[in-house]
């Protein structure tokens, strides 16, 4: 693996999976591969899983960790061809990234989109300037379209929670929130999910809210939520904001879309999944992150056996 920062990365989502789970039971079995390594590990956006169980990963594997909050402490970096910088951009992503290419053995980087013009967010350009200029692999920590660390550790999750001789039937569904959010995680948490392709996979949200079908495409998408929750074995909840029309805007926030022990009875007594963080009683209820169906903090915990497979394949393979 050269890069990760989608399924297309991942020539065998089984196989990694089976890694992960390998380094949770012994997460120190490779502790000197990546001896005398160095990650880069750069936010340009805030992040608390991401960025411990990141570092933990590396960690394991004995490589150095170096986080630099660039959005926070970094000089303002530019990212388009030929930019004229006079404005508020102090370095060039040019510039930047083959100095970090230097200092590093591994660039992760996280990078939200800013929701006000789609062409540009799902153009993914920040992390394709780094990919192009640092010379060495780059691993997404979550980018304007896509959160595969998330996505691996949500499949390596119903992995571990599904014993039984058939497909699990997994539901994706929107939920209401305060905010506009990135679609990133239901993009990526679709893209995986079909990518793999071991699940009745179904997406529900309100109209409006269609994905980019890229994504989604292989799935069963339905408005109607009960109809959609009818049976399942795992209940993923994520708010996202429009795609298609108005981009990145809220059009609904019905409550009546979060889930509660009255929602979940329709399903198969179903697991239920976030990748936080969460707005409580906003996005999900109370009674379902604090009941015994919720395996949100299972599923963070795993972050970082998923970050551990991806950082040894690809130390492996350079
Ligand atoms: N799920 C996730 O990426 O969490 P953080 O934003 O805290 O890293």
């Amino acid at each position: 693996m050269q890069n990760f920062i989608s399924a297309h990365d991942v020539p065998d989502i089984n196989a990694l999976v089976k890694k992960a789970l390998e380094y949770k039971t012994h997460p120190l079995h490779d502790k000197l591969l990546g001896a005398n390594k160095r990650i880069g590990l750069l936010f340009l956006n805030p992040s608390m899983r991401t960025r411990l169980s990141t570092q933990i990963a590396a960690q394991n594997l004995g490589m150095e960790a170096i986080v630099f909050n660039v959005g926070q402490e970094g000089w303002a970096l530019e990212f388009e061809e030929e930019a004229i910088m006079s404005g508020s951009t102090v370095e060039h992503v040019k510039d930047a990234a083959p100095v970090m290419g230097k200092y590093f053995d591994i660039l992760a980087i996280r990078t939200f989109p800013s929701l006000k013009n789609r062409e540009d967010d799902y153009s993914e350009l920040y992390i394709r300037q780094f990919i192009k200029y640092a010379g060495i692999p780059v691993v997404s920590l979550e980018s304007a379209t896509l959160h595969p660390l998330q996505s691996l550790t949500d499949i390596i999750t119903i992995r571990e929670n599904f014993n039984e001789q058939r497909r699990p039937k997994i539901v994706l569904t929107w939920a209401p929130h305060v905010k506009p959010l990135p679609q990133c995680v239901a993009n990526s948490f679709s893209q995986w999910v079909n990518a793999w392709g071991e699940a009745d996979f179904v997406i529900t949200h309100p109209e409006d809210y269609e994905l980019d079908m890229q994504f989604t495409n292989g799935a069963t998408i339905t408005h109607n939520q009960d109809e959609a929750l009818k049976g399942a074995d795992f209940v993923y909840v994520k708010n996202w904001s429009t795609f298609n029309n108005e981009y990145g805007k809220i059009y609904c926030n019905d409550p009546g879309w979060m889930l509660t022990n009255e929602k979940l009875a329709l399903t198969n007594n179903a697991k239920v999944m976030h990748c936080l963080p969460v707005r409580r009683n906003v996005e999900l209820s109370d009674e379902i992150l604090d009941g015994p169906n919720s395996i949100v903090t299972q599923e963070a915990s795993n972050r970082v056996w998923a970050a551990q497979a991806v950082l040894a394949e690809i130390l492996r393979s350079k």
